[in-house]
């Protein structure tokens, strides 16, 4: 047990899913130092904003944040108590020193390669509360780490291992080479890290310990992921998978998220060889015009996603497709963008996330003339998104009738109902005893509604 367990730490995190994951180790990292999660902000000691830097304004709402925090802060002291605030993340990453300055408030700033370094930090930082204001200074890390944090997180997880439910994510890789002309994330989250093999397993062997059925490979590049064994063999992501699907009680695999150009032929066996490898495949195209994807050094065309979308279905043939999407990124014309609308037709989505384009400051897209008016990205976006909600509703319709291996996850909205997943990641609700919960029941689906299915149980069914 930690020595002083009455703080209290509350974590917002912002952007996608390996931010959820660092905001688990933030917190493991924190217990054994004193610092209990709480979800409510009011009883906090230490505030920490996990901040996303992908798109928008992203860092305009990290210092809107900043100043509520402000307000909650001085309500705080005012009746005796006190909190500390740290800025996570991408945005620390990308403005360092420049949220410390703009808003004297926070007590820490760092970055997503820092994160093992935290409780030092935090220590640092508290020797510094008791400063005269004109002499405090703000605790900054933005530095690209000479170690491996991976090495270091883990050991404070142990200790703090909580079962997170029937479904975890596991980062096995992080960063990126690719440099698409877009995107921020080789600034922020640096160049492409994979975790060694054993430290892969290891993790997924304690999440199963604690009742985990379901884990999500993480990475920015999650297919890129060459690891090291103990004999020093590099190991793709595909064989990664192998070794995983040898653990027992671990049910069900995804990755995300994949680029097209690293969707290997180990990969691609792994989803023809391996049945808890989910049919479900995020693979962002961004574009269905040669000319953009060049643009966006993406370093395929669209023929090559098409006959890659058409080897992985030869090997999975249930295999079903979600992707991210660009528009208006600059120089975008009508016919580039009906080339987009044309490879969504042609691959057909279960889902996909689409968003207009937006500069972001550092990549090479933000030096592009030629930007594409804000009123067409919003119109082109409108288009792209009604053909893709009619691909996800035809989809979800398309599964009435068939009978899937639902993993029960907990209870309904309804009495007497249960919701879980479909291995398309679609909620499926039914009637069931809460005894079902963590189980993998074969259902029959017998409706849709809007983002969900409704299914019955397959009564003497052996999963
Ligand atoms: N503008 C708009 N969308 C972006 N994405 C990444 N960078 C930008 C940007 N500058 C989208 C891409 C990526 C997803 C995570 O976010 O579609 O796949
Ligand atoms: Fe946001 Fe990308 Fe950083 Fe994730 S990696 S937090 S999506 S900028």
């Amino acid at each position: 047990m930690p020595q002083n367990a009455s703080k209290r730490v509350f974590i917002k995190t912002y952007g996608c899913q390996m931010n959820v994951y660092d905001s688990d180790r933030m917190a493991d990292a924190l217990a054994p130092h004193g610092y209990m999660p709480t979800q409510e902000i009011g009883e906090a000691d230490l505030v920490l904003l996990n901040t996303c830097h992908i798109r928008e304004k992203a860092s305009e709402k990290v210092f809107s944040e900043l100043g509520r925090l402000k307000e909650l802060q001085g309500e705080k002291r005012a009746a005796g108590g006190d909190m500390m605030i740290g800025v996570a993340g991408c945005v620390a990453q990308a403005e360092g020193e420049e949220i410390a300055r703009r808003a004297p408030v926070v007590d820490l700033v760092f970055g997503p390669q820092a994160y093992h370094r935290l409780p030092d930090m935090l220590a640092r930082a508290q020797s510094q509360r008791h400063m005269h204001p004109a002499l405090k200074k703000a605790v900054i890390d933005t530095d690209f780490p000479e170690e491996d944090k991976f090495a270091h997180l883990p050991a404070a997880r142990k200790e703090a291992t909580i079962a997170r439910g029937l479904t975890a994510f596991l980062t096995v890789q992080e960063g990126c080479d690719k440099f698409c002309s877009f995107c921020v994330v080789p600034y922020t989250r640096g160049a492409e890290v994979s975790r060694p093999v054993s430290q892969v397993l290891d993790e997924a062997r304690l999440l199963v310990d604690a009742g985990v059925k379901e884990i999500t490979l993480l990475g920015q590049n999650v297919n890129a992921y060459h690891g090291t064994d103990g004999a020093g063999r590099d190991i793709g992501l595909g064989e990664l998978c192998y070794l995983l699907a040898e653990i027992p009680g671990l049910e069900r695999l995804r990755y995300t998220t994949s680029h097209p150009r690293d969707m290997d032929d180990g990969l691609i066996a792994a989803h023809r060889d391996l049945p808890l490898l989910m049919p479900y495949l995020h693979l962002p195209v961004q574009s269905g015009s040669d000319r953009i994807l060049k643009a966006m050094n993406r370093k395929h065309t669209a023929a090559e996603y098409l006959s890659l979308i058409e080897r992985i279905k030869a090997a999975r043939p249930d295999m079903a497709l979600s992707g991210d999407f660009i528009v208006g990124f600059p120089g975008e014309t009508d016919q580039d963008f009906e080339d987009t609308l044309t490879i969504i037709r042609d691959t057909g989505y279960a889902s996909a996330y689409s968003f207009k384009y937006s500069t972001r400051p550092g990549t090479p897209g933000a030096n592009l003339g030629d930007q594409v008016p804000e009123e067409i990205k919003t119109e082109r976006l409108y288009r792209l998104q009604e053909l893709v909600n009619q691909q996800t509703t035809a989809f979800h319709a398309s599964m009435v009738g068939k009978t899937l291996p639902v993993l029960v996850e907990r209870v309904g909205r309804m009495p007497g109902q249960v919701g879980g997943r479909s291995p398309y990641l679609q909620a499926v609700h039914l009637e069931g005893a809460t005894d079902l919960i963590g189980a993998i029941r074969q259902v029959e689906i017998i409706g849709t509604s809007t983002n969900s299915l409704v299914g019955r149980l397959v009564r003497a069914s052996a999963a």
